[in-house]
């Protein structure tokens, strides 16, 4: 089959890499063309995916500087870098798939819209949990109107307690002002969920949370500087030699998170790393300032409310949703929804079908597919979530957060 959609990628990470590599199972698509400032990084996935010397780069912005050489582009480096590809590639006239946070100002968030608008180009914002075959169900579920109107929603993200450690206590989320505050970087997917499902505007927010223990005074006694030369580390629930020496022998724990913390597949390299780098750092010496829990009550336009938990102190499991309507209630975990119906009595599950590859249940795979969809069909409308739902899910995040700061109930017009 010919190809029909050109990608290149810009930043090859973890994400990047994800994307191409989903991107590329399908035979309408080729990688043309990769930019990373990491020269491991870019050769290796330019390598996998053949594209040519010619064609890597060690910055976007030496892409954006010629004419356009893809009809798309993924933007996947990290948050405070993707305004600026995302508004230089789009007045180039590439098509983007965009990681989240779109941006991480309300001002950045509708200039990347507008540029998309004014240029034509198709925008998607990577709210990968839309596209999961889990929401697809619910989705049909509510639609079919078996459990009469949604009244109430009770949502928790549990992010998990060595996840949190990682990413947001020693890793690349741990401080607002290098990337963003919590709730954007990890839970403006359930925000974007919670608006999708519930289908009407959010009018009310309110917000409390804080760092409650990834601080010097929760610190132990006895604890070290890090964790592979302190005393208590076999009794630390965060130790990071258990965490990543543990990834050792797991393709998926290799990928990711190892993958974030050293190039190494051996014991001696893990330690290395640890010994030297933030990954081995102790989770209460660190630089961290983002919150490791929160709660956000939302209401409905009509009344209808939603609470949502996010907290570190959990398994790393998949999102537990519960929603109740006028005519039954239903419960889901990602793998299975179970449905109450009030006129019956009965119970009813509807099993989910995952993919064991696929880190979100699905949902890097599905919007991959429905982004590549958008540019074959030209109607993005039938495919994606459009800029301006992606836009409206970061503003109510962003009033979320300042209802935290503030302690006030925001409202959002
Ligand atoms: N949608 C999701 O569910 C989801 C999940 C995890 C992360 N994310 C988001 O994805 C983004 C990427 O995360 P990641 O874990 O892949 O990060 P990463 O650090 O693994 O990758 C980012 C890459 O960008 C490269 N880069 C930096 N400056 C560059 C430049 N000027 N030109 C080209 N490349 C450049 C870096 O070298 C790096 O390799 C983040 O914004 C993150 O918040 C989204």
């Amino acid at each position: 089959m010919a190809h029909q959609v050109s990608l290149m990628i810009v930043g090859a990470g973890v994400r990047g890499q994800l994307y191409a590599d989903l991107a590329a199972r399908d035979p309408r698509v080729r990688i043309v063309a990769v930019a990373d400032r990491d020269e491991g990084r870019r050769t290796a996935l330019a390598e996998r995916h053949d594209v040519p010397p010619a064609r890597r780069y060690s910055d976007w912005r030496d892409l954006a500087e010629q004419p356009r050489i893809a009809d798309a582009a993924v933007i996947a480096t990290l948050d405070r870098l993707h305004h600026e590809p995302a508004l230089a590639l789009a007045e180039q006239g590439y098509h983007l798939l965009l990681e989240k946070p779109m941006a991480v100002t309300p001002d950045l968030c509708h200039a990347i819209v507008a540029a998309a608008r004014a240029t034509h180009v198709t925008l998607a914002v990577c709210h990968v949990l839309r596209y999961t075959p889990y929401t697809q169900v619910l989705r049909r579920l509510l639609d079919s109107g078996v459990i009469g109107q949604i009244v109430s929603v009770q949502h928790l993200e549990p992010v998990g307690w060595w996840h949190q450690a990682h990413s947001f206590v020693r890793g690349n989320w741990r401080r607002t002002d290098e990337s963003t505050f919590m709730l954007m970087a990890k839970s403006v997917h359930d925000i974007d969920w919670l608006n999708h499902l519930v289908g009407r505007p959010a009018r009310r927010v309110s917000s409390f949370g804080g760092l409650h223990h990834f601080r010097t005074e929760q610190r132990p006694t006895g604890a070290g500087e890090r964790c592979i030369d302190c005393a208590i580390e076999p009794d630390c629930p965060y130790s990071a030699t258990r965490i990543y020496l543990g990834c050792l022998g797991n393709a998926a724990a290799e990928r990711w998170p190892l993958q974030v913390v050293t190039s190494a597949r051996t014991e001696q390299g893990v330690l290395d790393a640890l010994r030297t780098g933030p990954y081995g750092r102790c989770v209460y010496r660190c630089d961290n300032d983002v919150v490791d829990h929160q709660v956000v009550n939302l209401e409905y336009e009509g009344g209808a409310t939603a609470s949502f938990t996010m907290t570190a102190f959990t398994d790393f499991a998949f999102r537990q949703t519960k929603i109740f309507g006028t005519h039954g209630c239903l419960e889901g975990n990602g793998r299975e929804v179970e449905v109450l119906n009030f006129r019956t009595g009965k119970r009813e599950r509807h099993l989910i079908e995952i993919s064991q590859h696929d880190p979100h249940a699905g949902g890097d795979t599905g919007l991959v597919h429905a982004f590549i969809e958008a540019l074959v069909s030209g109607r993005p409308e039938d495919h994606l979530t459009s800029p301006e739902e992606s836009l409206t899910s970061h503003l109510v995040t962003w009033a979320a957060e300042e209802a935290r700061l503030t302690s006030t109930v925001v409202h959002l017009s």
